[in-house]
């Protein structure tokens, strides 16, 4: 019988060493975004391949703001551009695409692309989450000051799992990171209390299909517990 804990629900990326791969070549930065971007495209088409519910990828964090702001403007029009195709591939690959962070600080026309990419696509059946002005803090912050605009006194776990970015995905059960960093970088804080995580030094633009099949099979061969024996 197929161990039901082994099943793989929901993947998440976190799409690190674009700058790196970039600077190996002598290029700037910009160049390993751009490079990133269409890994991006492919990773998600693959994983829809797969038949896997959620997909959710790590673009740009509350944090990445601090960078120059020539990287940050040139990361900003790639998701713009990105914004111009994505409904149309939502809809062929029936993905419901949802943002995860904070709106407000982008400008009109950025912030209702996003909006109505997510509209649009809202009754599909798959899930894309793109984690962009994200910040795992920042969503417990978001999802506790809703209860208290609820006028809420005590507050339960799934008072707060209800109400953050992610609410409409199930938890992670796989996370991955590629750019040899180990370290989680704020990253669905609380989503991630019982994900198995997973590491690799290959650099987010070389990041291939077979590199999917890696983790996955690392993820298959591990025992979760959540706890018990
Ligand atoms: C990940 O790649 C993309 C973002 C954080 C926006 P980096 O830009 O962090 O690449 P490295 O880690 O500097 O190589
Ligand atoms: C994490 O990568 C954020 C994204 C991939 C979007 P960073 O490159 O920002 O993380 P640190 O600075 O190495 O922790
Ligand atoms: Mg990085």
């Amino acid at each position: 019988m197929a161990d039901k804990t082994k099943a793989l629900r929901h993947i998440a990326f976190i799409m690190d060493g674009n700058g790196r791969w970039a600077k190996k070549r002598l290029m700037p930065r910009e160049y390993g975004h751009k490079v990133g971007a269409e890994t991006f495209k492919n990773i998600v088409k693959y994983c829809r391949t797969l038949d896997i519910e959620a997909v959710t990828v790590y673009a740009f964090s509350t944090e990445n703001w601090k960078r120059p702001e020539r990287e940050v403007n040139a990361i900003m029009a790639l998701f713009s551009d990105y914004l111009d195709v994505a409904i149309k591939d939502m809809m062929k690959e029936n993905v419901r695409i949802v943002f995860l962070g904070d709106k407000s600080v982008f400008p009109n026309n950025l912030r209702k692309k996003m909006e109505q990419t997510e509209d649009e696509s809202k009754n599909n059946k798959y899930i894309l989450n793109v984690g962009i002005n994200y910040g795992g803090r920042d969503e417990i912050v978001n999802a506790v000051n809703l209860c208290i605009k609820e006028g809420m006194t005590k507050i339960t776990e799934d008072d707060i799992t209800e109400r953050l970015y992610t609410k409409a995905s199930p938890m992670p059960d796989l996370i991955v990171r590629t750019g040899g960093e180990y370290r989680i970088s704020n990253f669905l804080m609380w989503q991630s209390a019982y994900s198995e995580l997973y590491f690799t030094d290959v650099l987010w633009p070389d990041f291939s299909s077979e590199d999917v099949d890696r983790a996955i099979e690392v993820f298959n061969s591990r025992n979760r517990r959540y706890g018990g024996v």
